[in-house]
């Protein structure tokens, strides 16, 4: 099996080729996942979420996020590892620096901020020492109690321009990857032909150069309430494995999503 690199991922966005993300959080999701082809595994502060009952990514500590790291990394058979630094783990550009080495240290090979400018300095400092980032803009849900929910973001023009800005200034200080949550389609595609790094997209519509779920979603054991961006793969009697390589294949065709899974502006 192939080893998805950074560099697999940069070429993705050459070769006009989707790539496919996916959430895991332990040793078995991760090889089922991996196996089926999934190129990224994002071990996402989501687990606050789905694994212990939150009601938000809020509570989740840097000692969850490594001990679900080791895990993602014992069961991996070849994808690119990205791992989130939770809520308040990043506030000044030392202490992300800090966390950022403990998360590596743990298996993970690039990290995930969320928020835009007032970053630049910290992913400038990451960068350069050797830790790939992945800055996360849009609906940042580590953001739910400023934001007042979890609402679709850039839907006027002010915010629209921000985020793009907000791209931009990342790239420019050494950001590897975008990740863009929750915003019209429209923009999504704007923002992903300005940046020359690939963009991961949910909830973003079709045109983001990569597409990431929450594996308990695409899986259809989410209880509660299902996103309008989710699809459920664990259909048509399939294996989880099966669920893994269809949603891989979806996306790489450009089936995933479709335009029942995106907002408009
Ligand atoms: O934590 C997570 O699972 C995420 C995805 C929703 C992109 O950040």
């Amino acid at each position: 099996m192939s080893k998805t690199t950074i560099n697999t991922l940069h070429q993705c966005k050459q070769n006009k080729q989707k790539f496919a993300v996916v959430t895991a959080y332990d040793a078995t999701f991760s090889h089922l996942a991996s196996s089926a082809g999934i190129e990224v595994l994002l071990v996402g502060d989501s687990l606050g979420m789905v694994l212990q009952g939150e009601d938000s990514t809020v509570p989740v500590t840097i000692e969850h996020m490594c001990y679900h790291t080791q895990a993602v990394k014992q069961g991996n058979q070849g994808a690119l590892i990205m791992a989130d630094l939770p809520f308040m783990a990043y506030s000044t550009p030392e202490q992300a620096l800090d966390n950022a080495a403990l998360l590596m240290q743990s298996g993970a090979q690039m990290v995930k901020l969320e928020g835009g400018a007032w970053l630049v300095e910290t992913v400038a400092m990451l960068s350069e020492r050797g830790i790939p980032v992945c800055s996360h803009l849009g609906l940042t849900p580590q953001y739910v109690h400023k934001f007042g929910g979890y609402k679709v973001q850039g839907r006027d023009d002010a915010t629209a321009k921000q985020m793009i800005a907000d791209a931009k200034a990342m790239e420019a200080a050494g950001a590897d990857v975008l990740l863009l949550e929750c915003v019209p389609s429209d923009l999504a595609k704007e923002l992903t032909q300005s940046v020359s790094i690939p963009v991961i997209g949910i909830g973003a519509g079709s045109d983001t150069d990569g597409q990431v779920l929450v594996c308990y979603d695409m899986l259809g054991m989410n209880p509660g309430h299902i996103p309008k961006f989710v699809k459920n793969y664990m259909v048509e009697g399939r294996t989880i494995q099966q669920a893994f390589e269809v949603y891989g294949e979806e996306v790489k065709s450009g089936a995933f999503p479709a335009p029942e899974h995106e907002f408009k502006a």
